[in-house]
């Protein structure tokens, strides 16, 4: 901005130089952290996840908590897909991010968090970030959801594609998504399928598939889990769900292990996981990789081997 503005005041100036100078444009020269990223299509990047990222705290005692740490700190670990449970609270009304339910893991209204990810964004402004909120109370998109963006300031930076639902291939590239200034993704698991009202809130599952969820078997067979709309599954971005969980002393109570973490986390499990996915995505490496415990284990490691840097 600054050296626009110089640069408007030298052209005014000196008129003659006028055709001397180049066109003058901000362009993004370092996109996530990497050069090499500012010209890769969107579609075409493997992003680290966090699972429940609102859901923080010792585990245990805190059987409820899929991260250890909170999501400032996730970013900062290199997260750039933040996934989130939301659920209306019955004591004030207020849409929440919740584990479960309220009662177990209530973090606070998604406004306050979008908040706190708005500000992390405003001091980052050469990040692209992923959101993936599930919406299992059937809030309303237009009444209920949107007010907690345009509330916490975040609403601006929204990108909206030009076409829903848009392949893979066809995504812009991170320093497009960052000169334009709409570089916050936001896929939701139902409600934006049948309103579009609110344009920026995406239908997941008609542009990512991901794997299925609450796996027990520490070899992450790999399937298509959810899947939706028209585009084929090769023409979908896909997310590898590597969270591995065990079966609470055989109650069928399904809880997410820190003991484990530094495994699954590791390079090797998330590589196996991923080449075992391939298959469905004409040998593409995964667009998300969702853990849990993401301070635990090599994740970042991974990604940057799954991106070739
Ligand atoms: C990105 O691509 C454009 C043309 O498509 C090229 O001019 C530019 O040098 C590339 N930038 C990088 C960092 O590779
Ligand atoms: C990006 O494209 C390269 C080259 O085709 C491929 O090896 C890689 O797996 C792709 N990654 C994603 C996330 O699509
Ligand atoms: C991933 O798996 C967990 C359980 O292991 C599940 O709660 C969660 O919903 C899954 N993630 C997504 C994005 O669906």
């Amino acid at each position: 901005m600054y050296f626009l503005r110089l640069a408007l005041s030298l052209t005014c100036a000196a008129g003659s130089l006028v055709a001397a100078l180049p066109a003058v444009q901000k362009r993004a020269s370092v996109c996530n952290g990497h050069a090499e990223l500012c010209n890769r299509s969107y579609g075409n990047i493997t992003f680290l996840g966090a699972h429940d990222s609102f859901a923080y705290g010792d585990n245990p005692p805190d059987l409820a908590a899929d991260q250890e740490v909170d999501m400032v700190s996730q970013l900062n670990l290199g997260v750039r897909l933040l996934q989130a449970q939301s659920h209306i609270n019955d004591i004030d009304g207020q849409l929440h991010f919740c584990h479960t339910s309220c009662f177990l893991y209530d973090y606070g209204t998604v406004q306050e968090y979008l908040t706190v990810i708005n500000g992390w964004l405003s001091q980052n402004p050469n990040e692209v970030l992923t959101f993936i909120f599930t919406n299992p109370d059937g809030a309303s998109l237009p009444d209920v959801w949107a007010p907690a963006f345009e509330g916490s300031g975040i609403v601006d930076l929204m990108y909206t594609p030009p076409t829903v639902p848009m392949k893979q291939s066809d995504w812009p590239t991170l320093g497009q998504l960052i000169d334009s200034g709409k570089r916050v993704i936001l896929f939701m698991d139902a409600g934006a399928d049948t309103d579009r009202s609110v344009p920026y809130i995406l239908p997941e599952f008609e542009m990512v598939w991901e794997t299925p969820f609450s796996v027990t078997d520490a070899s992450f067979p790999c399937s298509v889990d959810r899947i939706a709309g028209p585009l084929t599954t090769e023409d979908h971005m896909y997310m590898i769900n590597h969270s591995f969980n065990i079966n609470l002393f055989d109650t069928g109570i399904i809880i997410s292990d820190p003991e484990d973490a530094p495994t699954t986390n590791s390079v090797t499990s998330i590589m196996d996981n991923a080449a075992g996915c391939e298959q469905f995505a004409a040998g593409r490496a995964p667009n998300f990789v969702l853990l849990d415990f993401v301070d635990l284990g090599q994740g970042l490691q991974a990604v940057n081997q799954l991106n070739g840097l």
